[in-house]
């Protein structure tokens, strides 16, 4: 019931423009890495002095206006320049929808194709976040698109979509980051039970990590991680062949165990002023996150 009151939260539009106009708030903060440019790539630092690499997303998504697209544009293209400046360990995790792929999938494809383009100059990786289902192919059809000319770029694969193992083979020559799955989906095209979807899940990251690339596995679950952790050693896969991702400010102690232990490790940096609807998503997924939440408001 928690689950889908969040969920509920997330979408409310009058909540996320207030959550805009007074800043980080409700313990937010926790879990995202700062408002603007500057103070994420302090956040970077930190966790790059630890050895993590990160994975940079500007919060925003579901954009219905072009002027805002394009600001959010050169928001990226204006991390992707800090990054490159101050020689930080870090990438770009983008979401097609913040881009303008609810607005026109040309003008989205010009957006992306700009910051591709310009990550591509300084060798930079650009992850394609996958969002919901009904902006799944075409997004799938962005990353198409552009990698007839650039080769920087890798997408995501959930595991709760019954499409999965099959995208999983076409895009086996990418660095793939592969996730349990983070939407509220239907019935029809994704698997509903947790038990599912991990069986799922644990599949494709084998199977990835057996026929693949690169891979990286985005979970929280110690389970799945040490899963991986034996798999690894029993065939033989080298450590350069994967890395684990979490999110930031979640399960920091065992990222940093993760990084010390010579895993390669990236952690997800989200920034921004609209940081509502991600931060009610992680609430939804596991609402003991409020523990988090709660220490953040009362530990002033
Ligand atoms: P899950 O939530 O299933 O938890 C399993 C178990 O792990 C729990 O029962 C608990 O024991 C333990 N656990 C989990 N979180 C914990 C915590 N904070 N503290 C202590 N124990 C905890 N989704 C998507 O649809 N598209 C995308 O592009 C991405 N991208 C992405 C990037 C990264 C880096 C991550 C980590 C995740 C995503 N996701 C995503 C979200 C993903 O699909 C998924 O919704 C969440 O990661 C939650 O699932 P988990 O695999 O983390 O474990």
């Amino acid at each position: 019931m928690l689950k889908a009151f969040f969920m509920g939260l997330s979408q409310n539009q009058l909540l996320n423009d207030a959550a805009k106009k007074y800043g980080l708030k409700f313990g937010a903060q926790t879990v995202v890495a700062g408002t603007n440019v500057d103070e994420t790539i302090q956040s970077i630092k930190e966790l790059n002095a630890y050895g993590i690499s990160c994975t940079v997303d500007n919060l925003g998504e579901f954009v219905r206006d072009k002027a805002q697209a394009i600001r959010a544009k050169e928001q990226i293209i204006a991390v992707i320049e800090a990054i490159h400046e101050d020689g930080v360990d870090a990438h770009i995790s983008l979401k097609p929808s913040q881009l303008g792929l609810d607005i026109d999938y040309p003008f989205c494809l010009d957006n992306v194709r700009e910051i591709v383009s310009v990550a591509s100059n300084y060798n930079l990786f650009i992850n394609f976040d996958m969002e919901d289902h009904a902006r799944l192919q075409p997004s799938f059809d962005l990353v198409d698109e552009l990698s007839k000319e650039f080769d920087n770029i890798g997408t995501v694969i959930q595991a709760y979509f019954f499409r999965a193992e099959q995208d999983l083979g076409k895009y086996r020559n990418y660095r793939l980051r592969i996730v349990k799955g983070a939407y509220k989906e239907p019935a029809e095209v994704a698997y509903q039970t947790k038990k599912e979807i991990d069986q799922n899940y644990i599949r494709l990251i084998e199977w990835h990590l057996l026929n693949g690339k690169f891979t990286s596995i985005a979970t929280h679950d110690h389970h799945v991680i040490q899963h991986v952790q034996q798999f690894v050693k029993d065939h033989h896969i080298p450590i350069e062949k994967f890395e684990f991702q979490m999110l930031y400010g979640f399960r920091k102690d065992m990222q940093l165990q993760l990084a010390s232990e010579g895993y390669n490790f990236c952690t997800y940096v989200p920034f921004g002023d609209d940081w509502y609807g991600y931060f009610m998503r992680r609430l939804a997924e596991r609402p003991q996150n409020l523990n988090l939440v709660m220490k953040q408001v009362f530990n002033k």
